[in-house]
This record gives structure tokens, sequence and C-alpha cells, in this order.
């Protein structure tokens, strides 16, 4: 299999220049592009000899890197978090056109997270329900997109809308934790998971691309990559 030609967007970025660092080593990449800031408008006119984009930038950069890849039919990673309800439809019309592969966490240990929410959810409706998500101070959005879609397995489990209580912090240089509480009047159940390194995220960004890559076009998860749907 020849390796993917992929280029990554936000290169310069805490977790972007771990994807391309990784994608460098890596014989199943070849890394065509490191793309910054300065270049990503000339990009979205040369995404077309890419095989796939990784993108871990900004919500209205990431919204016009899918419009490029939705013109050029090339596959996209979207890492990005923040993203309003609008900036997801422009997200989700591009992946009418090509394979979109958009989640706030590419670890696999969160995405077990998510599943087994949504159990616990399911199983203990009636108990009290809690989030607390902690990242280091240069994190922009807030809750993280983890908590988020962590809030919305929670309400899928639960088959309702009620909202779940989500504190935040940002402090020090914490990669990223996040811890779903379930309490009772006489019992407590805690999910907790702590990324150690941004290379959770950056490797699973880049196993997303190798299998988004062989996708038609649609919107994809980590839920679809790991079988958990
Ligand atoms: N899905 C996941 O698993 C996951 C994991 C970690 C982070 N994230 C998310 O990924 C995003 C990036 O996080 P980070 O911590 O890596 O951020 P970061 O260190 O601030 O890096 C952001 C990168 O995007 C570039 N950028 C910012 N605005 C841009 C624009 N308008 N056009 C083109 N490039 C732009 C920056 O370029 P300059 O340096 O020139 O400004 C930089 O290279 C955030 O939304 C974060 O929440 C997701």
């Amino acid at each position: 299999m020849p390796p993917l030609k992929i280029a990554v967007c936000g290169a310069s970025g805490r977790t972007g220049s771990r994807v391309a660092a990784l994608a460098a080593v890596d014989a199943r990449f070849h890394l065509l592009a490191r793309v910054g800031r300065a270049q990503a408008a000339a990009f979205e006119d040369e995404v077309g000899a890419c095989g796939a984009v990784v993108d871990f930038t900004a919500p209205e950069a990431s919204v016009r890197f899918a419009a490029a890849c939705g013109r050029a039919k090339v596959p996209l990673v979207i890492g990005t978090t923040g993203l309003t309800d609008v900036q997801r439809a422009q997200v989700a019309a591009a992946a009418r056109k090509t394979a979109v592969f958009m989640a706030p966490n590419f670890s696999r240990g969160v995405t077990l997270l998510l599943h087994l929410a949504s159990e616990a959810a399911r199983r203990l409706p009636d108990y009290d329900a809690a989030i607390v998500e902690t990242h280091h101070k240069g994190k922009k959005d807030a809750p993280s997109g983890t908590a988020l879609r962590l809030a919305q397995a929670v309400a899928e489990g639960r088959r309702s809308d009620a909202a779940v209580p989500t504190s935040s912090l940002r402090v020090g240089g914490v990669v990223g934790d996040h811890e779903l509480t379930l309490a009772g009047p006489y019992e407590r159940l805690t999910l907790t998971h702590a990324a150690e390194s941004r290379d959770a995220f950056a490797l699973g960004a880049l196993e997303a691309a190798l299998w988004v890559a062989k996708k038609r076009p649609g919107l994809y998860d980590m839920l679809d990559l790991m079988g958990l749907r």
C-alpha cells in the first residue's frame, strides 16, 4: 500500500506539531505539507494533491479547510473544537461531498469513556450527573469539546435533554482530564480519564486519517472507527 499523502493544518501548534512529527517518521504516511497560518489561504487551492488533510487549528479555519476539501473531494480529519452550530452545519455540508472525520478527542480511552458513560447513565437514570474537566491555561474553549460530548453521551443514555452541570478548570499544563460522576443518595460512581501526552490525540488523528481515506462521503467519529456505535 503506498503511503497516504497528508497535510497537517495547524502544524506549528501544540497538537498539530505532534501529528506532523509522528507522521514524518511513520512509513504509512508521506507528509506533503506542514500548513501554518501564513500558508493556509494558498493551501486551500492546493488541497487536491493530498490523500487526506488533518486539521488542529481554530473553528473559522476548520470550516474553510472543510469547504476546500469538499470541493476537491479530499478526506478530512478535524480535531479542532469549539465550533458553533452554524460552523458544524458547514462541516456537515462538506461531508456530503467527501468523508469528514470529526472528533473532540482522538484518544481511544476517551472514546471508550463516552461509550461507558452512556451505558452507566442508562442504567442509573435517577442519579445526579456532573462533569469536571481540567486543561492547560492556553485552551481557548470551555467547556471542552470532550466534556460537551460526554454530556451528550449521558443525555443519549438517559434519553433526556436535561443539562449535565459541567465545571471547567484551566490550570498549568494539564493535557486533558475528564471526570463524570453519577451520584445517588448512598453511593457515587466516577468515571475518569487523564491524557498524559498529546501523542494520544496525534496518534489517534493519524489512525483516523488512514481510516477515513477509504470512506465514502459522510461524517464519522471515533465511535465509528472503534466499532462502538
Ligand atoms: N480532538 C482532539 O483530540 C484534540 C486534542 C487537542 C486539541 N484539540 C483542539 O485542537 C485545536 C488546536 O489546539 P492546540 O492546543 O494544538 O492549539 P494551538 O497550540 O494554539 O495551535 C493552533 C494552530 O492552529 C493555527 N491557527 C490558529 N488559527 C488559525 C487560522 N485562523 N488559520 C490558520 N491556522 C490557524 C495556529 O497557527 P499560529 O501558530 O500561526 O497561530 C497553530 O498552528 C483546539 O480547538 C483544541 O481544542 C483537539
